[in-house]
């Protein structure tokens, strides 16, 4: 195994670490974007509440519910959809890079799943998902600046950062520490 790679068997024998699972779901299509340009599959990800993507799921504690059960709740939590999860849709567990020296260590398991594509999908096909912009900036730049530090089609960010300050939907103190971090983060 790699290094950092645990057994599903390994990981819940560690006492003292905290367990997070993620899914990715997708799905095959048919559908062609535009008519000519094949989609092949749907994939979801999700842009988290600190402006980060990642995937559905989240943390669980596995002395109070399986980790598939945990990660089952996480996705009636965050999609609104019970799925069953299985041990067979289990693909890795890793330790995650310790975020402070003092937290305790997390290990993350990843899974995949495929689904049936839904009929009521397909003519939602070109926009990928709708999100949410945050407008918050957590310690370490999480929030409105990981969310600026995108890539934006056109002028669309500079539209966005122009209301926000023109509807002082941020303070411009904030806005301009966002920036600021924003590209230290990105370039
Ligand atoms: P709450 O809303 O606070 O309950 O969060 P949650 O239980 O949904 O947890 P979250 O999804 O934030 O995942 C917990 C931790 O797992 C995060 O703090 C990240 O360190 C890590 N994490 C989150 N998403 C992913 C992901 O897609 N992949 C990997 N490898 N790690 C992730
Ligand atoms: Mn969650
Ligand atoms: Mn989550
Ligand atoms: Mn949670
Ligand atoms: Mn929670």
């Amino acid at each position: 195994m790699a290094s950092g790679q645990l057994s599903r068997a390994e990981a819940l024998a560690c006492s003292g670490c905290r367990h997070a699972c993620h899914v990715m779901l997708y799905a095959d299509t048919k559908s062609q974007l535009f008519g000519k340009i094949p989609i092949r599959h749907i994939i979801l990800m999700q842009m988290r509440f600190d402006g980060l993507l990642g995937f559905p799921g989240g943390l669980v504690n596995p002395a109070e519910e399986t980790l598939e059960a945990g990660l089952s709740r996480e996705l009636s939590e965050e999609l609104g959809v019970a799925l069953p999860m299985s041990v067979e849709d289990h693909v890795v567990s890793c330790h995650a890079p310790a975020s402070s020296p003092s937290s305790s260590r997390l290990i993350t398991h990843f899974y995949v799943k495929k689904m049936e594509e839904e009929e009521r999908e397909r003519e939602r096909l070109i926009v990928l998902g709708m999100v949410r912009v945050p407008l918050y900036t957590m310690k370490g730049g999480g929030g409105l600046a990981s969310f600026l530090s995108h890539s934006f089609i056109g002028n669309a960010r500079s539209q966005l950062v122009d209301s926000l300050l023109r509807l002082n939907l941020v303070a411009p103190e904030e806005l301009h520490k966002a920036l600021v971090h924003s590209v230290k983060t990105h370039m």
